[in-house]
């Protein structure tokens, strides 16, 4: 099993959309996938996946360090499981409780033997996604001290570089602190519409920068992506030849997602 934080500090940077289809992806490779969202604005479990509360809350099992296997709810597809966000996890995401230990509450949490005979979380799932708030809080940390990488979807619009950037730098500081392993698969460019001279641009500029870290997929901007999320259907599993071009995006975002962290010899 690997944990895998999807991070970017910038609001609207497509992390939830990414957790989304790439869960859908992964799950239709047959993989056992479990959504963590650790957003309270409940993005991806409340409206991408369709997840109403779990029987107790994840706010809860991180504040009182107690068992996560109670947060998780399955979800319309077989091998695909969520654990949903809470409004309380913004108590902690603004420090308004003191926590022992308060940055590795989740590592904690996924690490720890199951209540009753349950199998762990390591030996039931394959891939474990974490979708991070658009903030370098405590929540956003958490996420990365749990993770053994993280996955960087980047907004090409204004603020997106500067955002890229402030993202590396907390995840150089999760790892100096906290996670020394934690790795950064890559970025992968989101929205984009490389008709415009303007993405163009801003994708080469990225490109020159970050250079092989940036994925070679790239997902493009479209309302088939915003509508396949309002269907609450990731992209991979949507009928209708409308869908087919992002479904296959989504595949390929996954091929070299799995080629770039080990799991897939790469051609
Ligand atoms: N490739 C795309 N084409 C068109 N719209 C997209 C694309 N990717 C994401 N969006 C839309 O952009 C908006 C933000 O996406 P998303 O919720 O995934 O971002 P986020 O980084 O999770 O946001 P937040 O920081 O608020 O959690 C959503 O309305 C989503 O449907
Ligand atoms: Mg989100």
């Amino acid at each position: 099993m690997k944990i895998v934080s999807i991070t970017n500090l910038k609001g609207g940077s497509a992390k939830s959309t990414t957790a989304f289809n790439l869960a859908g992806a992964l799950v239709e490779q047959g993989y056992k996938v479990l959504a963590i969202d650790l957003d309270p604005q409940q993005t991806l479990s409340l409206s991408y996946l369709g997840v109403g509360a779990a029987p107790v809350p994840l706010s809860k099992v991180l504040m009182e360090d107690g068992f996560i296997d109670n947060t998780i709810l399955r979800t319309k597809y077989q091998n695909l499981f969520a654990i949903p966000a809470d409004h309380n996890l913004k108590m902690i995401k603004d420090g308004q409780v003191q926590i022992e230990g308060g940055e590795l509450r989740l590592r904690s949490s996924l690490t720890k033997k199951p209540s009753e005979k349950r199998v762990t979380i390591r030996d039931f799932f394959d891939w474990v996604l974490i979708d991070c708030p658009p903030s370098l809080d405590r929540l956003t940390m958490n996420a990365l001290v749990a993770a053994d990488m993280v996955l960087i979807p980047v907004d090409p619009g204004a603020g997106g570089r500067t955002a890229l950037a402030d993202t590396i730098k907390y995840v150089s500081a999760a790892q100096k602190w906290y996670n020394p392993t934690l790795k950064i698969i890559g970025m992968l460019i989101n929205n984009i519409n490389r008709q415009t001279i303007y993405d163009q641009t801003t994708e080469q500029a990225v490109r020159k920068i970050y250079k092989n870290q940036v994925f070679k997929t790239v997902v493009p901007s479209s309302v088939r992506i915003r509508e396949s999320a309002e269907m609450q259907t990731p992209a991979v599993f949507c009928s209708g030849p409308e869908f087919k071009r992002y479904a296959t995006v989504y595949r390929q975002v996954c091929d070299e997602f799995l080629v770039r962290t080990g799991a897939m010899y790469g051609t």
